[in-house]
């Protein structure tokens, strides 16, 4: 079967009805306030923004555990010291006073209403509610918003994965379309929130340089490389149920390559962007089950909370292709996975070889191509890989390295959930992702999700499965990413 037969339908969103520009809201309510992802990001990304004085609002958690809100704050303060190096404590002390608690089950119809009390106490009109929470949670939770009126006093923010396909993804908009109207709904995905990530924008369409080669006339292929040498340490259970394709092929590097792909927004205003990223993944074939491979680890069925026999990915390779006037005949390469040799987040943009060659007198090997390197990972920056004359009497070319570490020649920046909060919070849509797009590549992978094939081991450490080749045409290789 052809993937246009496969293929979803396109998604469409009523822009008109989309105001990027929402209140600032008074209040946040943390639902998941005690698990794991409050823990790691988000009671330290409050504790930025309460170390910047940009916050200013009281945080709602709500629990089902069985906590007081001195419980709570306890955590919350444990939870910083243990992600924040050298944290001060007249900060943590501030952001505290903030804290407070609604503790019940969701169930119970009482949770709700000492909800609204507690948001009334606060003189709270407009709530971030802020789910941090399984997905499966999504539905129920704005649904017992709404069973209090409390949906008309704020949005909601819903951490990914958003839907497990295609088909839930639009099924979960509807639901919550029942209830927020669109630009009520911030769905986070926290690379958009990387200055890295968003520094892809800028880099491409602040700069006269680029813009005139970023095409099928100059480019001759993209390769990005989405890698992690930790395995699944301790979220067995959960990756089991999700694996690489829909844990971060789906939604971070479908995202990353938005930006890369897309025509330059019409205006400043988040709704231009959306409508090029949604461009970009109508014009992006449905991925083809040919041109990819899924690997598995070693040693992942042995993990905890991982089904025997599994087939679920921890890595995948694909070739995907953008039949716009601006890419068509450029194999975009993709791999993403999970314990493998080395962290990296890299984008490598390989340019055609200049129509003839001058400069090899020598006659060693051909010049390497000129190569644009983005580094979106912890060592972020931009590579150009150029061609020098050789010293020495010969007329030859050599490669050097043209390289910007950012935080050396732009200073630490802000962590992605600091930025996202403090968007949700101010109500601004320009990094959270609308639902055409989130559609869109639900799209694009979900003939993966149909039919993955087979799947292949690969040791802890190498680069995956060496079937990963098979996906290179033109007798292309994959680049290596740039040393750490
Ligand atoms: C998450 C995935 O969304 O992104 C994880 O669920 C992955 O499996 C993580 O490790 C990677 O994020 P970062 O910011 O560390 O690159």
């Amino acid at each position: 079967m052809s993937n246009e037969t496969t293929a979803p339908p396109l998604a469409h969103v009523d822009t008109a009805q989309i105001n990027p520009h929402q209140p600032t809201a008074d209040a946040l309510v943390l639902f998941g306030a005690t698990g794991d992802l409050a823990k790691r990001k988000l009671f330290p990304a409050l504790y930025h923004l309460q170390h910047s004085g940009s916050l200013d609002v009281a945080v709602i958690g709500v629990a089902r555990s069985d906590w007081s809100a001195d419980d709570f704050r306890a955590h919350a303060r444990e939870s910083i010291k243990n992600h924040v190096d050298n944290a001060d404590l007249s900060v943590i002390d501030a952001l505290c006073d903030r804290l407070d608690l609604v503790q019940g089950n969701y169930a119970d119809e009482s949770t709700w209403n000492d909800l609204k009390s507690m948001l009334d106490k606060h003189d709270s009109e407009v709530a971030v509610y802020y789910m941090a929470i399984p997905p499966s949670l999504f539905p129920m939770v704005a649904e017992k918003l709404a069973s209090v009126d409390l949906h008309h006093r704020g949005r909601i923010v819903v951490e990914k994965p958003f839907g497990r396909d295609y088909a839930s993804a639009v099924e979960l908009n509807k639901t919550l379309h029942s209830i927020f109207p669109e630009d009520h709904i911030f769905r986070i995905d926290h690379y958009l929130g990387k200055e890295a990530v968003e520094d892809v924008l800028v880099f491409r369409f602040a700069n006269t340089l680029l813009e005139p080669v970023w095409n099928r006339n100059y480019v001759r292929s993209v390769q990005v490389t989405m890698s992690e040498e930790i395995g699944v340490e301790g979220r067995g259970s959960f990756y089991d149920s999700v694996g690489a394709i829909r844990d971060v092929f789906q939604n971070h590097l479908l995202q990353v390559i938005a930006l890369l792909a897309m025509e330059p927004p019409a205006g400043a205003d988040s709704g231009f962007l959306q409508d090029e990223k949604a461009k970009v993944f109508a014009a992006m074939r449905p991925m083809d089950c040919n041109a990819l491979v899924r690997g598995q680890y070693v040693g992942y069925r042995d993990e905890p909370g991982v089904t025997d026999g599994t087939e679920v990915e921890t890595f995948a390779a694909a070739r995907l292709e953008i039949d716009s006037w601006r890419w068509a005949g450029v194999p975009w390469y993709v791999r993403v996975g999970k314990a493998l040799e080395q962290d990296a987040t890299e984008v490598v943009i390989e340019l055609r070889d200049p129509p003839r060659m001058l400069f090899d007198e020598a006659g060693g090997p051909p010049p390497g191509r000129n190569l644009i390197r983005l580094r979106l990972g912890k060592n972020d920056g931009v590579t150009f890989a150029l061609q020098a004359k050789t010293p020495g009497p010969n007329m030859d070319s050599e490669e050097i390295d043209v390289n910007v570490d950012f935080a050396a020649a732009l200073g630490e920046r802000q962590d992605a959930y600091e930025r996202l909060l403090d968007d949700a919070l101010q109500g601004s849509l320009r990094r959270f992702a609308r639902q055409d797009v989130v559609e869109g590549t639900w799209r694009i992978v979900q003939p993966a999700l149909d039919n993955g094939g087979t799947i292949h081991p690969y040791f802890r450490g190498s680069w995956g499965p060496t079937e990963a080749d098979s996906i290179l045409v033109n007798d292309d290789t994959w680049y290596p990413v740039s040393p750490t």
